[in-house]
């Protein structure tokens, strides 16, 4: 079991920032991850085709990968499939919410928390009631943005368009007086530069990536799973499109050397 990887999943590349922070976090660990191209956005999906997608992705690491847990890198899918797929498959699952809400209690003063997230994420509230799990007094805002990931995926990082949207998303919350602002998305990282800028000095901003490399770094200790394999990472999709190097090299910060396209349905 030691040498059996860690498989990771998005709806498309934008978890690959939490993949870069699990190798940071456990250099020696072989990873496995799935980026679903061909049905990305989760997002505006209902939470029927969110778990149905899971389910299959969990079934393609397990039967073809053995892997040794699962971390499920897209906010959507955890808000909406983390709890179910738990109870069905006999595998550690980890999503990346928790994980997040532990790091904006953490860092508030005031108990105002800011989320952003998709549609799908926000409605769930599952930031909400992570948050008041561990911090019941905390008051939290939410906000879908949903311009957001089309904005990264075009590569609109900063500039005029981005910069308005970004302000008219998060006036609702700075007018809350949060002090502390969750990016509910794995796409929202890449923002961060105008987001820091419109929310202002005072609020600081969680992302959840590193929090959730921590969190599993303990979970496997936790769970008595064996360690340091020989690292490294193999890279799954299911749609390869014209744009995937640049978008592989937006959210990795460096290209990727290999990538094999995966027929997910059929399991
Ligand atoms: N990966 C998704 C998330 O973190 C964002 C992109 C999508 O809508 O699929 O919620």
């Amino acid at each position: 079991m030691k040498n059996y990887p860690i498989g990771i999943f998005d709806s498309g590349l934008g978890g690959l920032t939490v993949a870069k922070a699990i190798q940071q976090e456990l250099p020696g660990e072989r990873l496995v991850y799935f980026g679903d191209t061909a049905r990305i956005p989760y997002g505006t999906k209902s939470p029927e085709t969110i778990v149905r997608y899971a389910r299959q992705i969990i079934r393609f690491f397990r039967k073809n990968k053995k892997v040794k847990c699962v971390v499920v890198a897209c906010n959507t899918s955890s808000a909406w499939a983390l709890e179910i797929v738990r109870r069905e498959f006999p595998v550690p699952i980890l999503g990346v919410i928790e994980p997040g809400a532990y790091a904006a209690v953490s860092v508030t003063r005031n108990g105002r928390i800011g989320v952003i997230g998709t549609e799908g994420t926000i409605a769930s509230k599952a930031y909400v009631r992570a948050i008041h799990k561990i911090f019941p007094k905390a008051k939290v805002y939410s906000k879908a943005c949903p311009l957001f990931v089309p904005l990264v995926e075009e590569g609109k990082l900063m500039g005029p368009v981005t910069e308005a949207v970004a302000r008219e998303y998060l006036q609702p919350l700075l007018k809350a007086k949060i002090d502390t602002l969750v990016l509910g998305c794995t796409h929202y990282p890449l923002l961060k530069k105008v987001l820091a800028r419109v929310a202002g000095k005072k609020v600081k901003i969680v992302d959840s990536a590193e929090e959730t490399a921590k969190s599993l770094h303990h979970n496997l200790e936790m769970h008595g799973v064996p360690m340091n394999g020989r690292g490294g990472c193999q890279y799954y999709v299911s749609d390869l499109s014209r744009k995937f190097k640049q978008q592989a090299q937006r959210f990795l910060g460096r290209t990727i050397p290999k990538v094999e396209k995966v027929f997910v349905e059929k399991y």
